[in-house]
């Protein structure tokens, strides 16, 4: 999320989606068996994630220097192929490939673009598990997005602040760089002593020899290649255990510690506020890496622990808390789907407010339904933005609220509840798409919402009622 919620304008729209689609799901049978497909197909990002794979286990292994921003990787990915496989892609950028092997053995691989193509001395069967160790190095940077924000491996004055959405995480790591590709992930990351190097899930040890720490971390639950962070910086640490035990890490840049501490203090409260509504917290780790990062211009959610480019004001600590079940949790199937992540991440700031002493979420919507039918808020409907550089826009996130404040109205608040309940329930851990929501809504309700859905999410142009 942005720092203030329609002033998202300001991140011009330069540069345009470059790549066609024009891709097959799955590549040309050979007889050495066949070629998996260098994307999955996404139409807004169709490189992104890779054919005839899913991969179930990251153990990354990095090091990091944040004065000559020199990285050295050591990436084991275990996955299971889905095809026959004499030939596969990761996604990677940047950073140079020193070594690499499938199953031990050496693999010939050669860079195309941000496809990492590897052909295995020995082709993969359908079903086969199969283990994949890269070895890399180099000084990795940010990739620039469709819209031109940047992101992934963003270097500051002190480390990185690392965030992957959509693009980034291959910045940093080979990767099945798409959200249908969910995994477990460990990560070894080494550091200047004096640094702390901060990614998803439980801390499991830290050790400091020869002038370096050395930060074990362990994701179990399954995460998007997107939500993984290992942010590095001179922060202060924070660690506690919930009442419901919940492990909290909390890391801040000095320099953003007065203005974060009062709202980081909120983080168990607002977790617990949003498993009353949404149905159990999925993870077992919490908290928050709040960096200084001037360029950086957004938060992420990164799973179990967001990251702020500064100290979040509450509305942006419930926003990104939200992720957690809706974005994190409930994954996207496709990227034209964003709103399902920012719509409902809005519409949780809206419904915090309301029970908070702030305005309702009726209020909400009617300030911004007043505004004119030529602003930036009815340039294109949430469901449908078009491509690539329009996901992180106002339509996406508040229009995208809007449409929830309108079902509320259609349905009542106990369906409504029920709704948002079943959607984290049914889907956890796993994928969504705008029509399983719909067909989800319909079931609760027992209602034909049909008109409702196709007028806020699909219909260009503000919507003649509210
Ligand atoms: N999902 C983030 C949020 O709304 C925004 C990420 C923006 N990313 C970007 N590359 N501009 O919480
Ligand atoms: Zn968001």
């Amino acid at each position: 999320r942005r720092p203030v919620l329609l002033d998202r304008r300001a991140v011009a729209v330069t540069v345009p989606v470059a790549v066609a689609a024009l891709l097959t799901m799955a590549g040309p049978a050979t007889a050495a068996g066949s070629v998996g497909a260098p994307g999955v197909g996404d139409p807004y990002f169709p490189l992104a994630g890779n054919g005839g794979y899913h991969v179930s286990h990251y153990g990354l292994t990095l090091r990091y220097d944040p004065g000559t921003g020199h990285l050295d990787g050591k990436a084991v990915i275990t996955a299971r192929a889905t095809q026959g496989l004499s030939r596969f892609d990761l996604d990677l950028t940047g950073l140079k490939v020193t070594g690499l092997t499938v199953d031990h053995l050496e693999a010939a691989h050669r860079r195309d673009g941000q496809e990492l193509v590897v052909t295995p001395a020995r082709p993969l069967r359908k079903g086969q598990h199969f283990r994949v160790t890269v070895t890399y190095s180099g000084k990795p940077g940010p990739v620039t997005d469709p819209d031109g924000s940047l992101d992934g491996w963003i270097p500051t004055d002190d480390g990185a602040f690392v965030a992957g959405e959509p693009q980034g995480a291959m910045t940093w790591f080979p990767a099945s760089n798409h959200p249908l590709d969910k995994s477990a992930y460990d990560f070894t990351v080494t550091v200047p002593e004096g640094r702390t190097a901060v990614a998803n899930g439980v801390l499991l040890g830290q050790r400091t020899k020869d002038g370096r720490t050395t930060f074990r971390w362990r994701q179990t639950e399954p995460m998007a290649a997107y939500l993984a962070t290992a942010t590095v910086g001179k922060f202060q640490v924070k660690q506690y255990t919930t009442r419901d035990g919940t492990k909290v890490y909390d890391a801040v840049d000095p320099r953003e510690a007065t203005a974060a501490a009062p709202v980081l203090k909120k983080l168990p409260s607002v977790l617990e506020w949003g498993s009353r509504l949404f149905g159990p917290y999925p993870y077992r780790a919490a908290g928050s890496i709040v960096d200084h990062a001037p360029d950086v211009g957004y938060a992420l959610e990164t799973q179990t622990r967001p990251v702020y480019d500064r100290a979040p004001d509450v509305s942006t600590l419930v926003h990104e808390s939200a992720h957690q079940w809706f974005g994190d949790s409930v994954s996207l199937t496709s990227w034209k789907d964003i709103w399902l992540n920012e719509g409902f991440a809005t519409y949780a700031e809206w419904l915090y407010a309301e029970q908070h002493g702030g305005e309702s979420a009726q209020q909400t919507f009617d300030a911004l339904y007043a505004t004119p039918a030529d602003d930036p808020l009815w340039e294109f409907p949430p469901g449908d933005p078009g491509s690539g550089a329009n996901i992180f826009a106002t339509p996406v996130y508040a229009r995208g609220a809007m449409t929830l404040q309108v079902l509320r109205n259609a349905v009542g608040d106990r369906v409504f509840s029920r709704v948002l309940r079943a959607w984290a329930d049914e889907h956890r851990y796993g994928h969504g798409t705008t029509a399983q929501f719909e067909r989800l809504a319909e079931r609760e309700s027992g209602k034909d919402l049909t008109a409702l859905f196709r007028t806020w999410l699909y219909t260009p142009g503000k919507p003649a009622t509210p």
